[in-house]
């Protein structure tokens, strides 16, 4: 994103959510599957999966917490309203990723199918609620400057260091 000017931030959001989805597919369909196995093949999705869900995605909600949702905030408040729905439900995907990835990595696949389907819901609903509500709430309500200010400020976040969180 070089011109802030021309693309307003939400666009890169809107693009992390685009694998995000793709990734819920893949392990949504990985879990129908009849057999409950420890095969490879689950080992190794599963693996990934946290890895960019407690990496990428992490740094794609703090993005959006820290670079976003203050300025949007500025017009809609946070303790009622939608910036405090899409952060509840952040602590909501934090403590769900938590109790699933814990499954994860003690190779626990009952407990892995178990909590895979809240996680994914959750998180598929969240995105889906950004996309069609607050997105287009920001984009309409920010100004340049605000536009320029979440662009910078996002820009940092992509640059700093990446930590795993779990
Ligand atoms: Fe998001």
């Amino acid at each position: 994103m070089s011109n802030p000017e021309l693309m307003h931030p939400t666009d890169e959001l809107k693009k992390e959510h685009v694998s995000v989805l793709e990734l819920l597919r893949e392990i949504t369909a990985l879990t129908a599957t009849e057999q409950l196995s420890s095969a490879t093949e689950w080992v190794d999705s599963f693996d990934r999966a946290c890895i960019f869900l407690q990496t990428d995605v992490a740094r794609h909600f703090e993005k959006e917490e820290k670079a976003l949702f203050p300025v949007l905030a500025k017009y809609v408040g946070n303790q009622t309203g939608p910036v405090a729905v899409m952060l509840q439900e952040h602590e909501q995907h934090q403590a769900l990723l938590s109790q699933l990835c814990a499954a994860v990595q003690s190779r626990d696949w009952g407990s892995v199918r178990s909590a895979w389907n809240p996680f994914a819901q959750l998180l598929g609903l969240h995105i889906m609620k950004e996309d069609s509500v607050l997105f287009p709430m920001a984009e309409r309500l920010m100004n340049a400057e605000e536009r320029t200010e979440v662009h910078n400020k996002m820009e940092a976040i992509n640059r700093s260091i990446e930590i795993p969180m779990s």
